[in-house]
């Protein structure tokens, strides 16, 4: 990526030093880099000792079949046992591990005590059904307790689950059950989502109907809304039942560290869902020690809470595995951001006293087109870290969550991540950083990240390129399921002896890291190469964008030509004249190669249930082509909504 493109990030000028009481108290503080940077295979080695072991590893890394890592190799634990069993030990049976929040307002507080009687009992009824170490379990739930159950019963028994997304089709249940060979399914009659009881079960007995699904032999489901549920007897099983029945003790038994935890699919744009395969002592070391250090995480008096869904890996790493291993409170959300009412999560955080906060970019626009007095009409004086991931954040959102929802107080930690690292890779540390808006910027201790051109070569600073990691880290995917080959062609042959991330990126003046999007994600225009990212932040900059989307679209004389969605501010209708303006702020921002050609003002954007946007589909709309696939929008009808707009579209130079 040339330089031009990099214009606008590197003008962001404000700085947010961390607020003193946090620097304080902190976790960790500046000397980990230094110590992880002296020996960071002894600085792994340290974390794992945050973990009860059965059998303390004597090995850290075998790096002996490189990209092949094994983490631990020698040691052997229970990531349930670690993730509940032990906080009952430790004393803290009463202290509450989740605070579930259903959507119609129901709630029940889980003590670490109950959580271990209701693993146990789970472990026991999977047993029951003939699942033994190794087998694999899929788990399609909605966000209630006993989805968190579920997963944490499968490790209890060694048996790697494959969670997935409560949103997705039959098919693509039935893809993940048969390429997992999954034999048992644990799901529910239904959830709620937006004041309504939604079924879930129908699309397990569609998915089970695929010749590639036929193996499953029982399917256990949570009873949560009452609602009707067609029944197959013999193979489908009430959990209330099943489980019920079971005894609350059950004794754990340690695996190597390398056994299997769990399978997920990343979605992709293009061609099979990949399984990325994350084992069992690497896995948990990083989770815990990132979510202890990147939220300093105070187990005693902390309410943690992140919104993502269990079906994405922040909720296996930050929902479950992380926070569990650390002994945390945290609340469990199952519903939409906005039902009954705009402000629904600012009354949790106010109810519970939230003092951690994790959520994704787009939902903090949401929040910003929704308006300042929405959250204004709470009281969020309880928190003290705010934390944002899944894509780029821009400067001005970042910049709105730290004054609307931080109060103007708390440090916001961008944390850069995959699915494929399994943990938080490049992250501020709240009581350490000197923070930039919009900006990652440092590697973790212990990890080694750089950005690098074409060839491969380290770019200097104050230049772009692609993100690589340098070094194996402990939480890193070991293959894709089944699939070895594919994993060495996906991560390891673009750039020799190093883990390519598909992300471009680019380095500041002091060194720090900027991500710029998906390296698909970059336009070619008159022979500049523009990041998609930086041109939906210069328009994001201006007051009257909510939000905006980017494509290159195929262009006679520019190679590609810049064409911007937007989504204005409060809804208001678009005033004479705004798109000449928008088109002068971007210029001004990033400079003139960066105008764009098009500006189109829209609803809503298609985004993937993750929330981020699918540039595909609009790249479509730029370019007068039929829609491609839209079976993984969180909403299709979004799709002819903007179509609907085109002819309105601003005229051409
Ligand atoms: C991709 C991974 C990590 C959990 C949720 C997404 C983008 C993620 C950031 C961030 C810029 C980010 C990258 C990455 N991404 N976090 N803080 N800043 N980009 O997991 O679905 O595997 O997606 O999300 O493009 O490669 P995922």
């Amino acid at each position: 990526m040339s330089n031009e493109s990099l214009a606008n990030l590197m003008t962001e000028t404000r700085r947010f030093a961390p607020p003193a009481e946090v620097t304080a108290a902190a976790n960790v503080t500046a000397a980990a880099y230094e110590a992880a940077a002296e020996d960071r295979l002894e600085y792994w080695a340290e974390q794992a000792r945050r973990l009860s072991w059965e059998q303390e590893p004597t090995e850290t890394l075998d790096w002996s079949n490189p990209p092949f890592a094994k983490w631990f190799a020698d040691g052997r634990l229970n990531v349930a046992y670690n993730c509940v069993d032990r906080h009952v030990e430790a004393g803290n049976g009463d202290r509450v591990a989740i605070h579930f929040e259903g959507e119609p307002g129901d709630s029940r507080a889980i003590t670490y005590a109950e959580l271990q009687r209701e693993v146990s009992q789970a472990a026991h009824a999977l047993t029951e059904l003939g699942v033994a170490t190794g087998d694999r379990v899929a788990i399609y739930m909605p966000m209630i307790p006993e989805a968190v159950i579920a997963m944490l019963a499968c490790a209890r028994i060694g048996a790697p689950h494959s969670v997935v997304f409560g949103a997705f089709s039959a098919d693509a249940l039935a893809t993940r059950i048969e390429d997992a060979d999954a034999r048992v399914v644990i799901t529910s009659d239904g959830g709620y989502r937006r004041g309504a009881p939604s079924a879930l079960k129908p699309a397990v007995d569609e998915a089970l109907t695929r010749p590639g699904a036929a193996r499953v032999r029982n399917v256990l489901v949570v009873r949560r809304t009452g609602q009707d549920v067609p029944w197959t007897e013999g193979r489908d099983l009430w959990w209330h039942e099943t489980v019920g029945r079971q005894p609350e003790e059950h004794t754990p038994e340690a695996f190597d560290a390398e056994h299997p935890l769990f399978i997920l699919y990343t979605s992709g744009t293009t061609g099979k869902p990949k399984g990325i395969l994350h084992t069992t002592g690497g896995y948990l070391t990083q989770v815990a020690y990132t979510h202890h250090a990147v939220f300093d995480l105070k187990p005693e008096t902390d309410v943690y809470w992140c919104t993502a869904d269990i079906g994405w890996v922040t909720g296996h790493s930050y929902i479950v595995y992380g926070p569990l291993a650390n002994g945390a409170t945290e609340v469990l959300y199952e519903g939409t951001p906005n039902t009954p009412h705009n402000g629904r999560w600012w009354e949790i955080v106010e109810k519970y006293g939230v003092t951690l906060l994790y959520t994704a970019p787009t939902a903090i626009r949401t929040c910003m087109k929704w308006g300042d007095d929405v959250p204004a009409g709470f009281n969020l004086s309880s928190l003290r870290v705010l934390g944002s991931v899944g894509e780029p954040i821009n400067p001005e959102a970042w910049v709105w969550y730290r004054e609307h929802i931080g109060g103007g107080r708390t440090p916001v930690v961008d944390t850069w991540w995959q699915t494929e690292t399994g943990a938080m890779m490049i992250s501020p540390l709240p009581g350490v950083t000197l923070a930039k808006p919009g900006s990652a910027q440092t590697p973790l201790p212990g990890i080694s990240a750089t950005v690098v051109d074409d060839d491969g070569n380290e770019v200097a600073n104050g230049s772009g390129g692609y993100l690589t990691l340098t070094e194996p880290w402990p939480s890193m995917l070991r293959t894709i399921w089944g699939d070895d080959q594919r994993f060495l062609d996906t991560y390891w042959s673009r750039f020799e002896g190093r883990y390519f991330a598909g992300d471009g990126a680019k380095k500041d003046a002091d060194g720090d890291i900027w991500l710029l999007g998906r390296v698909d994600d970059v336009m070619l225009v008159s022979g500049h190469n523009i990041s998609t990212t930086e041109v939906e932040s210069a328009l994001v900059s201006h007051p009257r964008i909510a939000e905006a989307a980017v494509v290159g679209a195929t262009d006679p004389q520019t190679t590609q030509a810049i064409c911007a969605f937007v989504i204005l501010r409060g809804g208001a209708p678009q005033e004479e004249g705004l798109v000449e303006e928008l088109r002068a702020h971007v210029s001004k921002e990033l400079g003139p190669i960066a105008k764009p050609k098009r500006i189109l003002a829209v609803d809503e954007l298609p985004k993937t249930r993750s929330g981020k946007i699918m540039r595909r589909l609009l790249r479509d709309i730029a370019e007068n082509r039929e829609l491609g696939d839209v079976t993984t929008l969180t909403d299709p009808a979004v799709m002819d909504l903007i179509q609907s707009k085109l002819p309105s579209a601003p005229s051409e130079d």
